[in-house]
């Protein structure tokens, strides 16, 4: 089968592959309908997240039809159509049970404290084969696996496997009550997602940040007040904008290739961290793999998690959905204790909301194919890959198409 395989940083390729077979009685074949590309599939080909073995299929989201199903898993019947959560949990350790899916002591064959296990994913995160290929092997299907409605198309339900719930997540996690005032850093396609949950939590203003105008014009359209940080210094616009108050609630959507100002009044300060960021990039990212345009990582990793912390009100909540890795050890820790602030983070529990979200998107509620801006076959997915690294006009959301349609 065919399937986009990580071979080293800055080096992917549409390989083919043997087809994945069922290992465990809780495992499922699902033949993928629809995969998609995600800024964390970015860090990975850009090296800022390592530890991924060459010969890895990327990808970590994913619709499908089940194919075939071992012998306990009960929910499920061949054929039905699923969509399937980015992160892998058991279903009955306590963690899973309290809704930690991401923190499972089970999926992850490195062990309980290896931390989460997600598809595509780096060897800590336990090595699995990715979604991006034409058949995929799921493991503990009876809750890695979610039925889908035949309302909900598969452009709608590729966003239900990992961005819009980690939208949602880094909602829930800033703690937003009606009437608030929230920041989201990053209008990527996670953070035009957060934005619109945030606005489904009753947040009264949302003011986003991107220096991507095709990305900030989406999030003027879902009705936030926008920032472009190459223009103007966004924490003077967030403090201006809400009466010196500062923001109730933040939520990072950029993660660790994050980017300082380079033109606009941040520029001078953002010449003056240079340094730091350098230093942080080298600690976090030691052999980039850029041919000079593509696969570049971002030049301040720690650039959002400062800004958030200046822009945030006394007592606030700052969210971090954007992905950081271990090795990235960089937060103004202390300008955030003086000011109060909680702080939350994490990778998303993605099957805790996924049954909620298939029915606002079901109901109609949530639009999610305003996001998804491009539908390409899985044959044209390293062009697409460059179009979404240089983050070209117009590309938000990739969906990619595998070209098998048995029935
Ligand atoms: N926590 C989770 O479970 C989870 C799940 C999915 C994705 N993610 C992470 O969410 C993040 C966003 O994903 P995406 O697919 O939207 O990625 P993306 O790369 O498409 O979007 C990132 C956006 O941030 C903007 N940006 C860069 N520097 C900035 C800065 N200093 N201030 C404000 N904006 C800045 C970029 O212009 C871009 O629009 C990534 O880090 C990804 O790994 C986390
Ligand atoms: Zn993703
Ligand atoms: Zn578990």
């Amino acid at each position: 089968m065919k399937a986009v395989v990580f071979h080293g940083i800055g080096d992917i390729r549409l390989d083919d592959v043997p087809e994945p077979e069922i290992k465990e009685p809780t495992d499922a074949i699902v033949r993928i309908t629809a995969s998609a590309i995600c800024g964390t599939d970015l860090h990975l080909v850009r090296g800022t997240f390592t530890g991924l073995k060459p010969g890895t299929i990327l990808g970590h989201e994913g619709v499908g039809i089940v194919e075939e199903i071992g012998p306990d898993v009960r929910n499920l019947k061949v054929g039905d159509r699923v969509v399937i959560p980015s992160t892998i949990s058991c279903g009955f350790c306590s963690y899973c049970r309290s809704g930690y899916y991401a923190q499972c002591d089970n999926a992850n064959p490195n062990g309980p404290s290896a931390g989460t296990a997600f598809f595509g994913g780096p060897e800590i995160a336990g090595g699995f084969a990715g979604l991006q290929a034409e058949y995929a092997r799921i493991p503990y299907a009876h809750v890695g696996l979610v039925k889908l409605p035949e309302q909900v198309t598969d452009d709608e339900a590729i966003m239900l496997s990992d961005i819009f719930p980690t939208g949602y997540f880094g909602a829930d996690l800033a703690e937003i009550v009606p009437g608030d005032t929230v920041a989201v850093f990053g209008c990527g396609p996670v953070g035009l997602f957060a934005i619109a949950s945030a606005q489904l939590l009753g947040a009264g203003r949302v003011l986003a940040v991107d220096a991507n105008p095709s990305r900030l014009e989406m999030a003027r359209a879902q009705g936030a007040e926008v920032i472009h940080f190459n223009e103007e210094d966004p924490v003077e616009a967030i403090l201006r904008l809400t009466g010196g108050i500062g923001v109730d609630r933040a939520i990072d959507a950029v993660g660790v290739d994050a980017e300082r100002p380079h033109f606009g009044p941040a520029a001078e300060q953002g010449r003056q961290l240079a340094e730091q960021f350098a230093r942080e990039v080298q600690q976090i990212a030691p052999e980039p793999h850029s041919d000079g345009l593509h696969w570049r990582p971002g030049d301040a990793p720690s650039q959002v998690l400062l800004w958030a912390v200046q822009a945030l009100a006394k007592a606030g909540t700052l969210s971090i959905i954007g992905v950081y890795p271990p090795t990235h050890q960089f937060f103004p820790i202390g300008k955030a204790m003086n000011k109060n602030l909680t702080l939350q983070m994490g990778n998303c529990n993605h099957r805790k909301y996924i049954p909620h979200l298939i029915d606002l998107v079901k109901n109609g509620t949530v639009k999610p194919s305003k996001i998804l801006t491009q539908i390409e076959p899985l044959t044209s997915a390293i062009d697409a890959y460059k179009s979404f690294d240089l983050r070209r006009p117009g590309w938000v959301k990739v969906e990619l198409k595998p070209a098998i349609q048995r029935v």
